[in-house]
This record gives C-alpha cells, sequence and structure tokens, in this order.
C-alpha cells in the first residue's frame, strides 16, 4: 500500500494544470453504452476510477481503444453480458451508473447493491424507484439490483426526485434517453456534471432540453449514434489547488480551469481571505491575501452552492484562518473523518452532528495519518503542506481513486511530497 511523505512549510509556486473532471468522466464513459457506434472521449483524468469504469465497459464486452493516455475510442457493439460484478461495485460505487445505460438500450441490467461506505450509507432508492415509473420492473437477487424493461422498452415518465440526487439524475437521464416519448425529470441536480453528461448525450442524437437546471425535458429517440466529446476540468481538483496556494502561502497559476463551475467555492474563498484573479477564462492566478486568513462559516449544499467534495479541503483552511469557524455537512452523514486526523495535527477541531467547529489559527504539525476516503485524503495532503515537519499519509489509494498525478504536479510548484511504496521504495506507483 502506497503513502505519502510531505515535508511542510514550502509555499507552491508556478503553474498547475487541472485534470478532467472524474465525475464527469464516469458518467460520460457509462453513457458509451447506449450505442453500438465509437464514441471517442477526450480530457479522461487518468485516475483510478476512470481504470475500473473501463475495465467495466470491457467486462460488458465493450472495446475500449486509448490512442494517448486520456482519450478514449469505446465501442459498446458486441455487450455480451448485462451485469456489472460486486468486485468492480465494491471498490466504486458510481459503476450503478451502467444500470440506466444498460436497461434503456437492452432492456436489462443487473448491478450489485452498493454497500455502506466510508462517508455514509450512501443507498441508490431514489433511482431505483425512477427507473420504475419508466415502466422497469427491479427486484432484489442476492445482494444484486435486477432491472428489465418487461417491454423490452423503456416508457417516458414524471419523474420527480424527493432528494436532489447527482448520479441518479445521470441514471435517469441515460435510462429515458432510448425510452419511448416524453420523461419530466423535476427536482434534478444541477452540476456541471449532468451538463456535460447532457451535452456528450445530443452529439449522439439524444433530445435533452433543461441540463444544468433543476428541470431536464427528454424526448425518446430510437437509437443514438457515435460522437467526439471532450471532458470538462475537475471543478474540485481546481478548488484543492486554490486552497493549497493559500494555505501554503504561496502563489498558484491554475490552467485549463473552468471558473464558472466553481463560482461558490471562489466566493467562499474570496471572502475568507484568498486572492483569486481571473487571468483569462481557464486560468486563475490564486495567492492569500496580505490580511490573512479569516475564519468564515460554510454549509454544504447542492450545486450552484458549496459542494461537500470541498467541505474538508475547506476545513483544512479553516484551521489557519483567524477565528471560529461553522463547517456544516447537509449532504452527507458521517463525512468528517479527516476532522480527528487534522485534530492530530494541532488543529482546534469540535464535531456536533453534522457541523464542526474550527478555531484557527492553530500551527500544524506534521504526523502519521490515514486518509478515510477520496477528499479527506486530499485534505491531509493540504495540511501536510502547510505542517511543520514530517507527514506521512497512509492508505492513499483513496487520492488515486480521483486525483490525477497529485505528487507530480504539486512537486512542480515546489511541495516537498514523494510517494513510497511499501513493496517497492521510491517506486512512484500511480503518478503519470
Ligand atoms: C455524487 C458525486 C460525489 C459527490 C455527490 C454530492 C459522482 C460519481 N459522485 O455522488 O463526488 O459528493 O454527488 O455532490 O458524481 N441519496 C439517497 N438515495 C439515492 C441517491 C442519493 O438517499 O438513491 C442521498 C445520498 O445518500 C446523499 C444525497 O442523496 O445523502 C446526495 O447523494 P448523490 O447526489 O446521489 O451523490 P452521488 O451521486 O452518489
Amino acid at each position: 500500500m502506497d503513502k505519502f511523505l510531505i515535508q511542510g512549510g514550502k509555499p507552491l509556486k508556478g503553474r498547475i494544470e487541472v485534470s478532467g473532471a472524474k465525475n464527469s468522466a464516469l458518467p460520460c464513459l457509462a453513457a458509451t453504452l447506449l450505442t453500438p457506434e465509437t464514441v471517442t472521449l477526450h480530457n479522461v483524468p487518468y485516475v483510478k476510477d476512470l481504470i475500473t469504469q473501463r475495465r467495466l465497459l470491457e467486462d460488458l464486452g465493450a472495446t475500449v481503444l486509448t490512442p494517448e493516455l486520456r482519450t478514449h475510442k469505446i465501442t459498446a457493439k458486441n455487450i455480451e453480458t448485462f451485469e456489472a460484478s460486486y468486485d468492480l461495485v465494491k471498490t466504486m460505487r458510481a459503476s450503478v451508473l451502467a444500470l440506466g445505460p444498460l436497461l434503456s438500450r437492452f432492456g436489462k441490467a443487473k448491478v450489485s447493491l452498493p454497500g455502506g461506505c466510508a462517508i455514509g450509507t450512501r443507498p441508490i432508492d431514489l433511482h431505483l424507484r425512477a427507473f420504475e415509473q419508466l415502466g422497469a420492473e427491479v427486484s432484489l437477487e442476492s445482494g444484486d439490483v435486477v432491472a428489465t424493461a418487461p417491454k423490452g422498452r423503456l416508457k417516458g415518465a414524471e419523474i420527480d426526485f424527493g432528494k436532489v440526487t447527482v448520479t441518479g439524475t445521470e441514471n435517469v437521464i441515460m435510462a429515458a434517453v432510448l425510452a419511448a416519448g416524453k420523461t419530466m425529470i423535476r427536482n434534478a441536480a444541477k452540476e456541471p456534471e449532468i451538463e456535460d453528461l447532457a451535452g456528450l448525450l445530443v452529439k449522439m442524437g439524444a433530445k435533452i432540453a433543461g441540463a444544468g437546471t433543476d428541470t431536464i425535458e427528454i424526448d425518446g429517440v430510437e437509437e443514438l449514434g457515435g460522437a467526439e466529446h471532450s471532458i470538462i476540468p475537475d471543478r474540485i481538483e481546481t478548488g484543492t489547488f486554490i486552497v493549497a496556494a493559500a494555505i501554503t502561502d504561496g502563489e498558484l497559476e491554475i490552467a485549463k480551469c473552468e471558473p464558472r463551475h466553481i463560482e461558490a467555492v471562489i466566493d467562499q474563498l474570496s471572502r475568507a481571505g484568498v486572492d483569486i484573479e481571473t487571468i483569462d477564462k481557464s486560468t486563475l492566478r490564486v495567492r492569500r491575501r496580505a490580511s490573512g486568513l479569516k475564519a468564515l462559516d460554510v454549509t454544504t449544499e447542492p450545486h450552484p452552492l458549496f459542494p461537500t467534495d470541498m467541505q474538508a479541503q475547506y476545513m483544512t483552511l479553516m484551521t489557519q484562518a483567524a477565528g471560529r469557524s461553522t463547517v456544516t455537512e447537509t449532504i452527507f452523514e458521517n463525512r468528517f473523518m479527516h476532522a480527528s486526523e487534522l485534530i492530530r495535527m494541532g488543529a482546534d477541531i469540535t464535531i456536533t452532528g453534522n457541523q464542526a467547529v474550527v478555531n484557527g489559527p492553530k500551527k500544524l504539525t506534521g504526523a502519521r495519518v490515514n486518509a478515510s476516503d477520496l477528499r479527506a485524503s486530499a485534505s491531509l495532503v493540504l495540511a501536510g503542506l502547510c505542517a511543520e515537519g514530517e507527514t506521512i499519509i497512509d492508505r492513499v489509494y483513496h487520492i488515486d481513486r480521483g486525483y490525477e498525478s497529485i505528487v507530480r504536479k504539486f512537486r512542480a510548484v515546489g511541495a516537498d511530497i514523494e510517494r513510497r511504496s511499501e513493496q517497492l521504495d521510491g517506486e512512484d506507483g500511480f503518478e503519470v
């Protein structure tokens, strides 16, 4: 198992590039199951979750060519099985995104029910209820979700999500694009990844209006064809880099990003004392203001408000801000596991229910800490970068799931961070 060794206290300076969005690439790869023709996807991040998603497509019978590291040419012509195995689903919950497209094109799908995960129970009941509204029969057999369209084809329906769900919205869009008739999705998730998926599907011939708003209208078509599409930049990686510049008191030029997608993050961090300048439409220049970081409360909410996937990184920043701030998590229960590790590094954080109270600034000192989930791992890297002395982060496979070459990217801007593999000391593990 790999670990990171960080010698903190080095200001990060220079240019850093953002990779493609993991959470957009995952549904876009799943969408290729909707057509027998070839779909070419560019800017796919080279991260473990995408390698898992690619394996899922190949297990189903799709051909995936990779002419370049971040370009996939996927042809789902000879689909042989309609089943995503437990082995895949247990490592990556987003495997459930295979359900919508398989059900839509072939009228049958079987996917292991994802188990409990580190950041809460994360059910998929809303996905399944929506499939039923589209005419599917859904049952649970030995831990697998089995969904079939009894008449071969799903039928458009009115779907009103009781709760905003990102992958649920994506799954239902993919189920509805080949259904007979019209589907209305109300209380849909508005994340940029939904718009990106819809953009790809429209290129494939789908009829979708309203993606990016809370009401999405889909006119089912008979078939979809090939397309070429480039994945949007990763907004959470962008936000993580903004915090990295501010927390190390450095200056980063963050390139290949999409500032429009993280307005709430930019606004929150600006008000907390981070100077974020837009150089051009895909580049930001970030540094801490001379007046220093100020404590500022935050609450996570669905897009376009402050994302839960930036909560852990923001909490780490608040340990360095002057004053008392509260961090309230409304999307997932049990998403404060980074807090106990930050406390071990010297942070003053108290958790009550879904709220953390952070008193700052507190000097952080290096420690041996455990990465518990993807974004928690990122927050610990940020803490290590600003701490005095050496931080060792264990179980960094979590960060490999969603951050491309984080060691290489941070080293290039002056961080003293290295990856150690327990088997092969000094080997650069998953980095490219
Ligand atoms: C996606 C993102 C994840 C992000 C999250 C919230 C991907 C691959 N993952 O996860 O990084 O943290 O959005 O922005 O895009 N819920 C139910 N029943 C359901 C579905 C969801 O109760 O059927 C609940 C969840 O437990 C959670 C809330 O709804 O409390 C939001 O979850 P959801 O938006 O579905 O998260 P994901 O799509 O899993």
